[in-house]
């Protein structure tokens, strides 16, 4: 058996074209551009990188973008008085704080800041509790976490129904491994939820159809941990250092040995161009919904 690669850029290019046509169909009977405020504490490289990426994006859907850099030595006060700044912008809809923040402020109460109407993350305790009530629809519906849900739509695409699937997520972030365990409760998947304390990691994700590694350990996940056929959705992004006298200093892989999983999965996602560009996709996609919810406008069904 062999994998298919699951064309997660292909994918979200799609997704990404889709919202530039919602967004350019609000504006046109709203008359109203969406905002997506971008803020960054600190000057983490990867983290620069991705808000940049992020930014431009939006531009490129049609939104306006937002950019707003705070030293890393900023104290909790000015993050919360950017906040509320943003909260009560008209011209700003979606806020997205990039996580992790410098050690010294804690990121739950930056985020319980961010109105959870322009909490495109997803990460607002409002949000989160919808999204664990199973609220999805409608102007009420949970923003879900764009990482899992670009997972979720990658699997729907290739595999139709989940339904009867035994899933298995490795990692409990709050912005990965536990709403991604929920979205695959309420697409009726058996869910086990795995991480760094599992006994025989190997042996629970050998049962799985559906395997999500979100750890953030690189090459966690060995090809005789998967089971022949199964759906591999690799989440994580890991810089690793490549020997001296290579072109980059640098190389991305992720939470999964892609080369020996390969073999043995149904389908797998790569590091790049696996679930990272759905990710930014996502984010388009809820920075939309929460300006068509803030303008009393339906928003568009993404998940069908
Ligand atoms: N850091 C890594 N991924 C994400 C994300 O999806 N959102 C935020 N805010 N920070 C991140």
């Amino acid at each position: 058996m062999s994998g298919n690669i699951i064309d997660g850029k292909a994918f979200a290019a799609g997704l990404r074209a889709r919202v530039a046509t919602e967004v350019a169909v609000f504006q046109k009977g709203a008359g109203v551009v969406p905002g997506l405020a971008v803020v960054l504490v600190g000057d983490d490289p990867a983290s620069q990188v991705y808000v940049r990426n992020k930014g431009k994006a939006a531009q490129a859907c049609g939104m306006t973008a937002f950019d707003h850099r705070l030293p890393a030595e900023s104290a909790e006060s000015d993050v919360l008085e950017l906040i509320t700044r943003l909260n009560s912008d008209p011209t700003v809809h979606g806020i997205l704080v990039q996580l992790p923040l410098p050690g010294h402020l804690q990121a739950s109460r930056v985020v319980e800041a961010i109105d959870p109407a322009k909490d495109v993350d997803g990460l607002h305790p409002v949000n989160a509790g919808r999204l664990a009530l199973g609220q999805f629809a409608g102007p009420d519906g949970a923003i879900v976490p764009c990482t899992p849900l670009g997972s979720l739509m990658l699997l729907r695409d290739r595999l139709g129904s989940l339904t009867g699937a035994n899933a298995v997520v490795i990692g409990r972030s709050i912005l990965v491994g536990l709403p991604m365990a929920r979205l695959l409760i309420a697409e009726n998947c058996t869910v086990t939820v795995a991480h760094s304390k599992t006994r025989d990691l190997p042996d629970v994700c050998r049962g799985s159809d559906i395997l999500v590694a979100a750890a953030g350990r690189p090459g966690l996940v060995e090809g005789d941990w998967v089971k022949p056929g199964a759906t591999v959705i690799d989440v994580g992004i890991n810089r690793v250092d490549t020997p001296s006298g290579s072109d980059r200093p640098y190389k991305l892989v992720g939470d999964v040995d892609f080369a020996t999983a390969f073999e043995a999965a149904g389908a797998i996602t790569p590091v790049p161009g696996g679930v990272g560009p759905m990710t930014v996709a996502c984010l388009l996609a809820n920075t939309l919904t929460a300006a068509c919810r803030q303008n009393g406008v339906e928003a568009p069904a993404w998940l069908g």
